[in-house]
């Protein structure tokens, strides 16, 4: 058992991952598990840590854009163009992978994911670092991912050397994955920057929706393997129909999570009535009403976290809206629902 020491700098937390540390910090999508990615020393300790399968590559994080050399061998069109467009964001470019990066933070694949983040803290770290940075998210491996330093210490603390204290993830989903090594770029996975925005870049960047599920799981293999998942069980609703139904056969402690959006018909659909029935029902431990996709994507794992926290037995979740940042939410609630494993 290790000693997880509670840092305020983001100086310190730099220091410490050049001396081969294991340290949490906080950036605008999730809070991630960063470590020295030259090291494989270092990189097997954080796959041990996370209870990380092996072949699951690790995202590189740079400081900058201009610092991609140091884990790539080679800046193709598309990746150049997604970076100048969205760099420093959400968003890990797939390239392919340079020397010295630890071949183990790539799952042994020829590639890497890159990502410069935006978020001051972390840009910060990895200045002081100054070196290329593997973080996964900072949570044990299938679990919620984590948005607040708090959670990183309920999953990690024992199992890490330290983590960085900052605010509450920013956009609260992974980065959006996109692998820039063909002639047409592929999403991999879906984030805060959606499909549009890349093809407003780059207009061929396609989706995976047409390749085989065994292509999927190749190109993309985070998909192998179950994430995101609370320990209660967690159900999706559309409309109020269906809540009510889901609320009327429900066995224990219920959770309830819901957005509330004025002018989108479909979500409108949850109105006050579910409100006032919510309330009356002793079933229901945990509600919450999010005023926007936005924030119910910002809110969604803490929300998860809140429903174990209390022992929820289920989780009702109002299924998002195929818009924006929606369609990212969307992959999470059905993978958290554990009705897609691709
Ligand atoms: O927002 C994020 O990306 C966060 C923060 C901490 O930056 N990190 C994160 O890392 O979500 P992780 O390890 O939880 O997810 C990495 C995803 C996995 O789905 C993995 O399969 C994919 O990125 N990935 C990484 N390297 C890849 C590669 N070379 N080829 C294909 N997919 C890759
Ligand atoms: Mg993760």
């Amino acid at each position: 058992m290790l000693t997880t020491t509670l840092l305020d700098s983001a100086a310190t937390a730099g220091e410490l991952l050049r001396t081969g540390k294991l340290v949490a910090f906080p950036t605008e999508t999730v809070y991630g598990l960063g470590v020295d990615a030259t090291s494989s020393q270092a990189v097997a300790r954080l796959f041990e840590a996370k209870g990380r399968p092996s072949d699951n590559p690790l995202i590189v994080h740079l400081h900058s854009a201009a610092a991609w050399h140091q884990a790539a061998r080679e800046m193709t069109p598309s990746a150049d163009q997604f970076l100048q467009a969205f760099a420093p964001g959400p968003l890990t470019v797939v390239l392919p992978r340079g020397n010295s990066i630890a071949s183990d933070v790539c799952a042994g694949l020829d590639t890497v994911g890159i990502r410069i983040p935006k978020c001051q803290l972390a840009r910060e770290v990895l200045r002081v670092a100054d070196r290329p940075i593997a973080a996964p998210s900072a949570n044990r491996s299938g679990t919620p991912s984590c948005t607040t330093w708090q959670a990183v210490v309920e999953d990690l603390d024992g199992r890490i050397d330290a983590v960085l204290m900052g605010q509450v993830s920013a956009v609260g989903l992974e980065s959006t994955v996109v692998d820039c090594c063909g002639e047409v770029p592929v999403l991999l996975r879906t984030g805060a920057i959606t499909l549009e925005q890349l093809q407003s870049v780059v207009p061929s960047t396609r989706g995976l929706q047409h390749d085989s599920d065994e292509d999927r799981r190749r190109k993309s293999p985070g998909l192998n393997h179950p994430h995101y998942q609370p320990r209660a069980q967690v159900q999706l609703f559309a409309n109020e129909d269906q809540l009510q139904q889901l609320l009327d056969h429900a066995d224990g402690a219920v959770a309830v999570g819901r957005v509330v959006v004025g002018k989108d018909a479909e979500l409108h659909a949850i109105g006050p009535n579910a409100t006032s029935d919510l309330s009356r029902r002793s079933s229901v431990i945990l509600s919450q009403e999010f005023s926007s996709v936005e924030a119910y994507a910002q809110g969604f794992y803490e929300f998860l976290r809140q429903a174990d926290r209390r022992s929820a037995a289920v989780v009702f979740l109002q299924l998002a809206p195929a818009t924006g940042i929606g369609v990212a939410l969307r992959d999470r609630q059905l993978r958290a629902a554990g009705t897609k494993n691709h």
